[in-house]
This record gives C-alpha cells, sequence and structure tokens, in this order.
C-alpha cells in the first residue's frame, strides 16, 4: 500500500490531485490530439486563389472509409456522461459541415428503445474509457445493425476501440481523476477534426474550414492563458459558493453542452446540486427558480446566440440577487460591460463559435475542482462513483 502510494505521489508530480494536474495538462493533451492530423499548411497563405484556402486535416484512421461515410444518410453519436456532453458541443458544427442530421443518443436510453439502424448509418461511439458498459451494449447492437461503427476514444485496446470498424485515438494521456476533464476537451476537437475531414472536399465549405483550422492550431495557448488568468478568480468565487445547497447554470447554442457539462462536474465532485438548462428554456418553468438567494451562472458569447442570452441575462437579472449571478463571458464584449458591476464577471479569449466551448468549461473546471477542495472532499475518487462504469 506504501508503494501504492508513492507511486501515486510521483505520478501526481507536483500537483496536490490528479484533476488539477489533468486540467492544467490540457494544453498539452490538446495538441496531442491535434499531432500530425491538423496539418500546418504552407500554402494557406496565399489568398489569391480561392483552392488554396484550403485547411489540411488527417485523421490516418477514418480516412480508409471516406468513400463509406459520403454514403451515409446520418450520424448518430451515442455516449454516456461527460463524453456525451462532448457530442452535444461538437454537434452543429459537425451539421454545418457534413449537411448530414446528427443525432446525439445517451447510450442507455438507446439501448432501452432498440433504435432503428439501418446500414447507411454511421454509429460513433465516445467514450473515454472505452470500456462503458452500456456504451459498449449499443455498440453491439449497432453492429447486429450493420451500421458502420466508429470509434472516439482515449484508451488504446480498449473494448470500443477494437470493436468498432474503424476510429479516433484522443491521444489525450491517461486520466486517472474520476472527474473528466482533459478528455473532454479533447473529445470536442477530435469530433471537429472528424467533421473538417468530412467536409475536406466540400468547395463551399472551405473558408469556413480554414477559420476552424486555424482556430484550432491556436487553442492550446488560449487553453493556457485561461488557466493562469482564472484560477485564482475561480477559486475566490469558489469560496463564496461553498455552502451553497444548489447552483444553476444556463447557456444555449454553442454553449448549452458547457452548461450541462458544468453542472455534471460541480454535482460529482462538491455534491452541490445542480442543473445545466438551456436557457431557451427559462419560461417554461426554470424561471420560477429564480429568486435573490438562487445562484447562477450564465455562459454569454459573441455568437449567433448573443442577443437572445442578453435576453435570458436581462430575464435572470430581474428576479435574481445580483450578488448571485456569475457570468462566463469573453474578452472583449462590450455588451457585457454594463454587468461588470452588477454581476461576477468571469472572461477567457475568444475563439471561433464552435471551438469556444473548450475555453468556457475550463473555469467550471477550476471552480468544481475548488468548491470541493473547499468542501473538504475527496477530489480524485467522489463518493458512490468509479472511472469506468463497466457494469449496467
Ligand atoms: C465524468 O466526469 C464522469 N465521471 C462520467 O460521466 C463519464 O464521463 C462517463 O461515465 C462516461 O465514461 P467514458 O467516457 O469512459 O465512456
Amino acid at each position: 500500500a506504501t508503494l501504492d502510494m508513492e507511486l501515486e505521489q510521483i505520478m501526481k508530480g507536483s500537483y496536490p490531485h490528479f484533476m488539477l494536474k489533468e486540467i492544467y495538462e490540457q494544453p498539452e493533451s490538446l495538441l496531442q490530439t491535434m499531432r500530425g492530423r491538423v496539418l500546418i499548411n504552407s500554402q494557406s497563405e496565399n489568398k489569391t486563389n480561392a483552392l488554396q484556402i484550403k485547411s489540411d486535416v488527417h485523421l490516418g484512421g477514418i480516412s480508409q472509409r471516406l468513400s463509406d461515410f459520403k454514403r451515409s444518410s446520418r450520424i448518430i453519436f451515442v455516449a454516456c456522461g461527460t463524453s456525451f456532453h462532448s457530442c452535444i458541443a461538437a454537434r452543429q458544427v459537425m451539421e454545418e459541415l457534413t449537411e448530414l442530421p446528427v443525432t446525439i443518443e445517451l447510450a442507455s436510453d438507446f439501448i432501452d428503445r432498440r433504435t432503428p439502424l439501418f446500414r447507411s448509418d454511421v454509429c460513433v461511439f465516445v467514450s473515454q474509457s472505452g470500456e462503458t458498459a452500456d456504451t459498449l451494449e449499443a455498440l453491439r447492437y449497432a453492429k447486429k445493425c450493420q451500421a458502420l461503427t466508429v470509434g472516439v476514444v482515449n484508451v488504446v485496446g480498449s473494448s470500443i476501440a477494437r470493436i468498432t470498424d474503424c476510429g479516433v485515438h484522443l491521444n489525450a494521456g491517461a486520466e486517472i481523476g474520476v472527474a473528466s476533464t482533459k478528455a473532454y476537451t479533447s473529445q470536442i476537437i477530435t469530433i471537429v477534426i472528424f467533421a473538417l475531414q468530412l467536409s475536406l472536399d466540400s468547395r463551399s465549405k472551405q473558408v469556413r474550414r480554414k477559420e476552424i483550422h486555424d482556430a484550432l492550431l491556436a487553442l492550446p495557448a488560449l487553453v493556457k492563458k485561461t488557466l493562469t488568468d482564472l484560477d485564482e478568480h475561480m477559486k475566490a468565487i469558489a469560496q463564496r459558493l461553498r455552502d451553497n445547497t444548489s447552483i444553476l447554470l444556463f447557456g444555449r447554442g454553442y454553449q448549452y453542452a458547457t452548461c450541462l457539462e458544468g453542472a455534471l462536474k460541480i454535482k460529482e465532485l462538491s455534491y452541490i446540486h445542480t442543473e445545466g438548462i438551456h436557457a431557451g428554456e427559462l419560461k417554461h418553468g426554470p424561471l420560477a427558480l429564480i429568486d435573490e438567494n438562487m445562484p447562477v451562472i450564465l455562459f454569454a458569447s459573441q455568437d449567433a446566440c448573443a442577443n437572445k442570452v442578453q435576453n435570458a441575462l436581462h430575464q435572470l437579472m430581474a428576479r435574481g440577487g445580483i450578488s448571485n449571478m456569475i457570468i462566463i463571458g469573453t474578452e472583449g464584449d462590450s455588451n457585457l460591460e454594463a454587468f461588470r458591476d452588477k454581476a461576477q464577471l468571469v472572461l477567457v479569449p475568444q475563439t471561433v463559435d464552435c471551438l469556444q466551448c473548450v475555453l468556457s468549461i475550463i473555469p467550471m473546471q477550476l471552480l468544481s475542482y475548488h468548491l470541493t477542495v473547499a468542501r473538504g472532499l475527496n477530489v480524485d475518487q467522489p463518493r458512490s462513483l468509479a472511472k469506468s462504469v463497466t457494469v449496467e
């Protein structure tokens, strides 16, 4: 046992917990996920010829099957927990670039419904461990239906990696903390790279593809800046929130996944009740929960949903307590200036809309970590949970 503890200490290095180490590894894990896949194209600066506004990606694991993908009529993502949230985060850009219907299924519900599947379907199984029982069962079902099965998996040689027809490894490195952090951000960018790969031939998408491609390359440095800028800030916010019994998180568009994932991180580690709620649902029920004592975290980005989020912000402000409002926004957003004295503003650097979620989840990872430490709970091994859920 002492040997195990010593080994654990060596693996954690200077970090007190695996989770914090893994949060801080993200600039590097994202780079590893992109290595050899998001290529730096020397021709890309020559904008005189439209054809050269090219952004090259190469996913060795699926490039052989591109013709199969082209014949498909829809893409179905299947996952659990945090991995499910990564699918929600990347869904919109997958739809935009492939122009295919993209649906997302919780593995458990997918199995319960015996969802109709066809040979023309592509089923993507997203899992850090590659061993999650429900995801694995859904995969076996999809194989029986003769759908094309794809794995997006971190653990090399895991069951899902072996059984799928083809796939992509995250290459994020071992994730030991029960709460998934670096796997989440690597899953998002892997699905984004997958979408870039599937739309490689689409001429009309080239400008957009290049925008995303360049933003991917710039992302690790922005993640690093976010970590450096916000760690102390989130620690201070955690001190203020530590004795609350409930926190609500709101977001929409590209930030819908962020509010779901932020809520999951906080509840599984700090045992504070949280809910991630689509901001469009406010008036359909959740608004009744808002009073001056309810802490609220709202995700606001400078994207196509900005005006709608502003609306939600005003509605929340009108009912809620000013000191209980935390806004996760982007640097340089003039719309947020008016709220500087009225709420806690947490600003992350701006990037392309579909990758903004990678930056806005960072303060939530830090917040859940600091809340858990402040409440004296076990960060790496929360009660009743296991790193991989190998039984139903
Ligand atoms: C995340 O923090 C969780 N502990 C959990 O939701 C996890 O993401 C889920 O069990 C899926 O695991 P997988 O990615 O290994 O399939």
